[in-house]
């Protein structure tokens, strides 16, 4: 079995894990915040319960009933829920190594927003999740954190304005995942960081028989109603990345803020029936607004300009000496078997699909020719052809002129014509 298909495979497995442990994750979190919203605080309580509610499911009935703090005696053994979100982070960091890092050059980098190497692109998204978190943090814990909607604002503009940054930085599809990786991690951390950790400290409070500090409940709440909020578009987001239509569009930044608004919508719709306080039916009126919306930006931010037209634009600014010699060179060394009906005898498709009859072509492969004719001479096979040193340094010269290029369209130059 070759390794790719190994790898194949793997994947397969991973995003299955991936799905299975976000759906018992979401499940979850779902579940306890529509029963919290459903909790009748108006029957006979036991002492110092808050809330109580009644269920019917799988042929037995549940009673269930809250308390804010704690009951006055703690029982020995408690149900944690903080694997399902652990095991969702885990395997989805896991399959962004599998498909984004360890195919960035396909999925994360585009050389024509920033000509980034791999580990550079590797490095920028790792960063970008880790500061995602701490500034998302930083934000909470501010004076900002005292006033819930404000709080919520800020987050919402740091998290555009995030998007916007990664899709000028990566390819439209590298864009998309980051940024639902980024907000995929802050769920998780509020859970691994704040959530867990601070009712950990109310328990061992309430085991010594003292007081817990009411601060710990407040901020899991404030949390727990971010993860709410942010469940939806995270969603949408991961499903997104297999749509062209949602990333590879001009505003894809602009339709994420939406689905952003979409998402808490369709939350406040649900929380609210949950609470019995009615159902704002008008919120899934502006959603499908919004969605049509959305579809509407996709279509007018197409981008505008093919692979091929880049392909000319670039054909265009090398230096046309370079190119031809390299081309020539091509047309003697590689042309009879790289091309689309190969002279060489016994061949009849380009080997490896890689087809070097025209420039276009021969820039477009670039990387490989430099890796297979100057870096190795693994081409021609055994130098069949007799390749001399000379030849292969023109196939240099060619590469470092696409290579100097690439550069000057780095973000530095995007950035001084706007200025
Ligand atoms: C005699 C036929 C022949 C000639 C001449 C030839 N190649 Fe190849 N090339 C092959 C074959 C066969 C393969 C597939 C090798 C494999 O399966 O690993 C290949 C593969 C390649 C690949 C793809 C490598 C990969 O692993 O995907 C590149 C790039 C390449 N050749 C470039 C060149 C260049 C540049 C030249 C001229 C300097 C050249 N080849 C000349 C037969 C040829």
């Amino acid at each position: 079995m070759h390794w790719e298909i190994f790898f194949l495979w793997l994947e397969v497995l991973v995003r299955w894990v991936h799905v299975i442990a976000g759906i018992a994750w979401i499940g979850s979190s779902f579940y306890f915040i529509a029963l919290d919203y459903s909790l009748n605080t108006k029957t006979k309580l036991p002492l110092k319960a808050h809330g109580e509610a009644w269920q019917v499911h799988g042929g037995g009935f549940y009673h269930l009933v809250k308390y804010l703090v704690a009951p006055k005696n703690l029982p020995d053994e408690l149900t944690w829920f903080k694997w399902e979100a652990y095991a969702t982070w885990i395997s989805g960091f896991f399959l962004l190594i599998l498909v984004y890092y360890a195919h960035s050059q396909l999925y994360l980098i585009d050389t024509f927003k920033v000509d980034l190497n791999e580990f550079q692109a590797i490095c920028i998204s790792l960063l970008g999740i880790a500061i995602g978190w701490i500034v998302y943090d930083i934000i909470c814990r501010s004076k900002l954190g005292d006033n819930n909607n404000l709080l919520v604002l800020t987050i919402f503009i740091f998290i555009v304005f995030c998007s916007y940054l990664f899709s000028e930085i990566f390819s439209g599809r590298g864009a998309f995942t980051q940024i639902g990786v980024m907000i995929g991690t802050i769920m998780v951390a509020n859970v691994a960081m704040v959530i867990i950790p601070g009712q950990k400290k109310v328990v061992a409070a309430l085991i010594k028989g003292n007081q817990p500090d009411p601060i710990h409940g407040k901020r899991a709440k404030q949390r727990s109603l971010h993860n709410n909020y942010l469940t939806l578009p995270v969603i949408f987001i991961m499903l997104g990345g297999h749509y062209p239509m949602i990333f590879a569009t001009d505003f894809s930044w602009i339709i994420l803020a939406i689905v952003i608004i979409i998402g808490a919508l369709i939350r406040h719709f649900f929380n609210s029936r949950h609470a019995k306080k009615g159902s704002p039916w008008w919120t899934w009126l502006i959603s499908a607004l919004l969605f049509i919306l959305i579809m509407f930006l996709s279509q007018i931010g197409k981008p505008n300009i093919s692979n091929d037209e880049k392909l000319t634009l670039l054909k265009n600014k090398i230096n046309y000496i370079v190119l031809t010699n390299a081309a020539n060179v091509v047309e003697v060394h590689c042309v009879m078997c790289h091309a689309q009906n190969p002279s060489w005898e016994g061949m009849n498709i380009p080997p490896k699909g890689v087809s070097l009859e025209t420039s276009e072509e021969i820039i477009r492969n670039i990387d490989m020719v430099y890796q297979q004719a100057v870096l190795s001479d693994a081409m021609p096979p055994g130098n069949l052809t007799w390749m001399e040193f000379s030849q292969r340094e023109s196939l240099r010269r060619l590469y470092n002129e696409i290579i100097e290029y690439r550069k000057n369209e780095g973000l530095w130059e995007k950035l001084k014509e706007i200025l």
